[in-house]
């Protein structure tokens, strides 16, 4: 079972910890009274305070437009009247001064306090969304742009991704210079038919694109990964039904380093989540099955797993950093979900 020393640094690191789990849920709470509302230049001054309060940074709320109109899938795609009897595309329109999420989950400081960036557009603007029934699939939103931005630079080579969507990350992919081919496995046959005969025509590339029906578990092989040069997995809706998946696919593979996932640390935080509180109870010699008790549904799951992987460790924690490294070490908590 690991272990720790009883220090000052370490009493001090777990009650940061645990007050960033706080703040950070204080935080949220009180942005949410916010999302999705039109702000007055009252209300922004209102929010940029609460922003400089919990110390994310901000160089003000407002998004610049052509992060969007200069993306080149936004230019270069268009999206309108495309429709089947499963799969279709609708527009939603993001009212002018409507505040919104632009990013997925971003770590501030060593604990655990994370925010998610927000802004509002000065102008209306028309976003196509893919949809199956009611499952939003896809928009090139301005989150999902910014969340698959570092995808988008680290592709090189011959590249993968598992999930077409409206392919905007192979269409960006394909423009760049470093990328020679593209390929993507995709499960849904009507997106992909979607995507030949209306998407695919107005890609502005040369370049080889190919589109594989399957299903990804049947593809997250080493051998098929190898091929690769680079790999962006991307085939859930948010990080909620994500974590899941990615758990299965941990299961499977976990250490290929030329593979990335879509929303990562939003899915990861989860994990990090009951990590704190359990080893601030071994810390503290309390009862660990007390605190796996006190879990429910999914996180009581997440709970014993982490209990299990802790209870198979022997060293002991004396400092800080040892302890953080623990906590965001990306082999700790894929490993406790493989379980
Ligand atoms: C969020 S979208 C991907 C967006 C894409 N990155 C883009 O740039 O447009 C997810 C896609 O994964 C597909 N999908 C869902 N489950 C899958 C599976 N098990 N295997 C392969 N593709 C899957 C969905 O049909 C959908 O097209």
């Amino acid at each position: 079972m690991i272990r720790f020393e009883r220090n000052t640094e370490l009493d001090i690191a777990m009650k940061n910890l645990i007050r960033s789990m706080v703040d950070v849920s204080d935080y949220i709470t009180t942005i949410s009274h916010y999302m999705g509302m039109k702000l007055t230049r009252q209300k922004e001054k209102d929010l940029i305070e609460i922003l400089r309060k919990y110390n994310v940074p901000q160089e003000g709320l407002k998004y610049d437009l052509k992060v969007l109109t200069e993306n080149p899938y936004f230019k270069d795609v268009k999206l309108d009247s495309v429709d089947s009897e499963t799969v279709n595309y609708e527009k939603a329109t993001i009212k002018k001064r409507t505040l919104i999420s632009t990013n997925f989950h971003q770590l501030m400081g060593k604990y655990l306090f994370h925010h998610h960036p927000i802004g509002y557009f000065e102008a209306d603007i028309d976003l196509p969304v893919l949809k199956e029934g009611k499952k939003i699939w896809m928009s090139p939103a301005i989150s999902e742009l910014e969340s698959m931005g570092e995808g988008t630079e680290k592709g090189h080579g011959k590249c993968l991704t598992i999930g077409l969507g409206i392919g905007v990350l192979p269409y960006l992919w394909l423009l760049k210079d470093e990328v020679e081919s593209v390929t993507v496995v995709e499960i849904n046959q009507d997106v992909i038919d979607l995507f030949e005969k209306y998407i695919r025509p107005q890609f502005r590339t040369a370049k080889k694109l190919e589109i594989i029906h399957g299903d990804a578990f049947d593809y997250y092989n080493e051998d098929f990964l190898n091929q690769f040069d680079y790999v962006y997995v991307d085939f859930w809706e948010s990080s909620g039904d994500g974590l899941g998946l990615y758990t299965r696919l941990m299961k499977k593979k976990r250490d290929l380093p030329h593979v990335d996932f879509w929303v990562e640390d939003s899915m990861l935080h989860n994990v990090k989540y009951i990590i704190a509180p359990y080893l601030y109870a071994v810390y503290e010699g309390r009862c660990v099955t007390d605190f796996i008790s006190s879990t429910d549904g999914d996180l009581k799951e997440l709970a014993t797993k982490v209990n299990r992987y802790f209870k198979t460790r022997n060293d002991v924690v004396r400092t800080e950093d040892e302890l953080l490294s623990i906590i965001h070490g990306k082999d700790v908590l894929r490993e406790i979900l493989a379980q």
